[in-house]
This record gives structure tokens, sequence and C-alpha cells, in this order.
């Protein structure tokens, strides 16, 4: 059976998605270790979420196991009242490769537009060939860019 799409459910989700943030966060910031101090702060921005009327959070259940999550939430900029943002997008490895991510950003537009937004925006780091190849499938333009150099 095709694992489906749910809202998130605070606490009892919290230990899967918790999980989850070892592979996005170090996967996006080579070199960033997650320690048990960034996942408290990053629970209770999940709780604080779970709470908030612009922010919103699903799950991927796949048979009761959660194998997937989505964090959104609308926005203003300096130039656009409402825009929704994707802040966290996870496909456990086992269910990779079968349209799972791509379904998720799907339910954030839904949500997005229902809102009013007119359009979606996010951040990815370069090095992260198979998110930044899944913005461009779902729609996705890379509109700026965030320059370095090392010394
Ligand atoms: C990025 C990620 C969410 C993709 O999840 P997924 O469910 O496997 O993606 P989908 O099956 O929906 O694939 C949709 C598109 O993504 C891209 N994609 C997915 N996996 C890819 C891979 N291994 N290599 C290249 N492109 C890939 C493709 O464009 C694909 O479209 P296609 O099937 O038409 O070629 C998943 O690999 C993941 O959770 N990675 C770790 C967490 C992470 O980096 N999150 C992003 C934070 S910015």
């Amino acid at each position: 059976m095709p694992a489906r799409l749910r809202e998130m459910r605070w606490p009892s989700d919290r230990e899967a998605v918790l999980s989850f943030q070892y592979e996005v966060y170090e996967k996006n910031f080579p070199g960033f270790r997650v320690t048990p101090g960034f996942l408290r702060d990053y629970a209770v921005q999940l709780k604080q979420a779970a709470r908030s009327p612009y922010e919103h959070m699903y799950v991927l259940d796949n048979g009761g196991a959660v194998c997937g999550f989505l964090w959104i939430e609308v926005r203003a900029t300096m130039v656009d009242p409402l825009v929704g943002y994707v802040k966290n997008i996870y496909i456990a490895p086992e269910v990779r490769g079968q349209g799972y991510a791509k379904m998720l950003l799907e339910a954030a537009d839904e949500w997005f537009r229902f809102r009013g937004c007119t359009k979606a925006t996010l951040d990815v780091s370069v090095c992260n060939e198979e998110a930044v190849s899944l913005y461009q499938s779902a729609g996705y333009e890379i509109i700026r860019h965030r320059m370095e150099k090392s010394y």
C-alpha cells in the first residue's frame, strides 16, 4: 500500500521528524554536525510551529511508520506580502524515487494557494543535487545566488 500524506501530530511524530534532521542539515550544510542541543532547539521550533496559523507540517505515513516530512509557512518579503516558504522536506531512503517528494510539494502548493500566496520560495545548497533537481522539476527557478570564497 502506498504511503499516505497526513498532518503531523505533535508530539507523537516528534522523534521520527527529529531523526530526519541529521541528513537534512548535514547534507545541506557540509561540515555541520547535528548535536543533541541542535535537536532540542529544533523540537522547540516544531512545537511552536504546530500551534502557528502561519505554519503547517505534514508527514508521510507508511502503515504507521513516518517516512517523510514537510514543513511550510507563509511569510512576507520586502516585495511580496504573502509568499509560501518550504522550510523542510525529507523522504526516507527506502521510499525515495517514487514521487513522494513531488507529492509533498504539490500539497505545499495547495496550502499556499489556499492562503492567497502568489508564489512559493525555498533555499537549497548547490551541493544537494537531488533536491535542486526535485525543485526544478516541481517548477522552482533559481532567482538568487549566494556567493562565498575561501581564504
Ligand atoms: C530530495 C528528496 C526530498 C527527494 O525525494 P524523492 O521522494 O526521492 O523525490 P521524488 O521521487 O519525488 O523525485 C522527484 C524529482 O526529484 C529529483 N530527484 C529525486 N531523486 C533524485 C536523485 N537521486 N538524483 C537526481 N534527481 C533526483 C528528480 O528531478 C525527480 O523527478 P523525476 O523522477 O521526474 O526524475 C530526498 O532525496 C531527500 O529527502 N533527501 C534528503 C533531505 C534533503 O536533502 N532535503 C532537501 C532539503 S533542501
